[in-house]
């Protein structure tokens, strides 16, 4: 009998459409970087688990309930990473590549990420993060520069109906005072609590704002707001970001509630949400300042700042919004068809101009007519025929189908590419 095997619960074989949409966005968000100067980093798959479970936080979720923890044969701890920045944290500071020429320090990350969490629609358990980090400085316009590139990412996808949100949760002599107020504030809210919020109380009352549970969440948002309680330098500092982001003309909304599930985040902190996704599951991507992680780690004692977003959910979203990739390879596929008896030094000239330009194209070989060429096209996914006959020669000519939409034009031998980068741009407009 053969043996059923499925893929575990909350993971996802990736192929065929799903490959072509990812690579688009991957492609795009590299390019991206690189005009922002960020440059890539590859860390592995899973840690010693301590890198997790002191950055991230013993009470957040994350910590409590979702890692994929085991030991090795040795009996070490290892952990399968649940995100990215603790591990670049930790390489950053091993390698010691924080050195004052480089600051701040950019790199960037794409992986797959590890979460024991209960699958659902844009919820794995294993899923994959785009992230780029950005450490050494606390300059208030590299905050905003993340912010622009993350929204970027986005703009540049051809998303709309985004919402940008953004709060600080200050350094930890405003949180202090800040949870002394917000337990007072939960105190006697406390029989409404989740088991485990009533646990964070005590330990790290913040977490009760990202609980799953939604009563939960719907009761902290009712007590004091953190950045009320800002201190001097935070409040400019949160004054400066906002500053720079009205000077890049971005739009964002200034969320109280929100707070993040990291323990690791200082100061700055935001998301990108999508009005078009369900509330639970809402979030493209977020980030923050973490400005202690560094040393933490036993490097050196300089701030940081990153964001990942989510391509799984990137992707899944772009697929329902009918939002199309741009795959350079299948946007531009010319079939050229030929029934022309002398006409091979002219189809040459056609052939090799398209392949200069790098346009996939191919000849019919098959000399089975235009009707039979036109139709062999549409079935290999050619998106253009060209046909050549001895009209065409005779007056310098080329007859082009546009093979979406069945439009035929003739034209000028020399006007073709441009001619072609019309019908793609019209495509890409659908
Ligand atoms: P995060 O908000 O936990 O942040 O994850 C970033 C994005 O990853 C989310 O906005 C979401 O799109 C995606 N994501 C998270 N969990 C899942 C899941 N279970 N299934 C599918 N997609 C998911 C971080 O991980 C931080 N390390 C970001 C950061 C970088 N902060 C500073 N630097």
């Amino acid at each position: 009998m053969a043996l059923a095997i499925n893929s575990p619960r909350g993971t996802a074989d990736i192929f065929g459409d799903d490959i072509r949409y990812r690579n688009f966005i991957i492609n795009n968000v590299k390019e991206l970087f690189k005009v922002f100067n960020f440059e890539e980093m590859i860390t592995p798959a899973f840690e010693h688990t301590g890198v997790f479970s002191r950055s991230i936080g013993e009470s957040t979720d994350i910590v409590q309930k979702e890692m994929y923890t085991f030991p090795d044969k040795k009996g070490r701890s290892l952990t399968l990473r649940p995100e990215g920045t603790a591990s670049i944290v930790r390489a950053v500071v091993e390698k010691k590549m924080l050195i004052s020429e480089n600051i701040p320090l950019k790199l960037y990350y794409i992986g797959n990420m590890f979460r024991y969490e209960r699958p659902q629609k844009g919820r794995m358990r294993e899923f994959w993060q785009i992230g780029a980090e950005a450490l050494g400085s606390d300059d208030p316009l590299l905050d905003a520069e993340m912010i622009w590139m993350l929204n970027n990412i986005f703009v540049r996808l051809g998303f709309k109906n985004l919402k940008l949100l953004i709060n600080s949760i200050g350094c930890s002599r405003c949180r202090e005072d800040y949870i002394i107020k917000f337990r007072e504030f939960i105190k006697p809210e406390l029989t409404g609590l989740c088991g485990n919020c009533k646990n964070r109380y005590d330990k790290n009352p913040l977490r009760i704002f990202d609980c799953k549970v939604p009563g939960c969440r719907a009761i902290a948002s009712k007590g004091p707001k953190i950045n009320q309680f800002l201190c001097a330098a935070c409040n400019e500092h949160f004054e400066k970001v906002k500053g720079s982001l009205s000077d890049l003309s971005l739009d964002y909304e200034i969320s109280d509630d929100l707070v993040r599930g990291f323990d690791y985040y200082t100061g700055t902190i935001f998301e990108m949400i999508s009005n078009d996704l369900a509330s639970a599951q809402n979030a493209l991507g977020g980030g923050g300042r973490y400005d202690r992680l560094l040393k933490e780690f036993g490097g050196p004692d300089k701030p940081a700042i990153g964001f990942a977003i989510g391509l799984d959910r990137t992707m899944m979203l772009m697929k329902e919004l009918g939002i199309k990739y741009i795959d350079d390879e299948s946007r531009a596929k010319a079939y050229i068809i030929s029934i022309a008896a002398a006409g091979q030094p002219y189809i040459l000239d056609v052939l090799k101009k398209l392949r200069d330009a790098n346009i996939i194209c191919d000849i019919d070989h098959t000399g089975a007519g235009i009707g039979a060429g036109i139709k062999r096209a549409g079935k290999k996914d050619y998106n253009i025929a060209i046909i050549i006959g001895d009209d065409e020669i005779e007056n310098n000519k080329i007859t082009v189908k546009d093979l979406n939409n069945f439009k035929q034009y003739s034209i000028n031998k020399e006007d073709l590419l441009e001619k072609i980068i019309e019908i793609m741009g019209a495509i890409k407009n659908d």
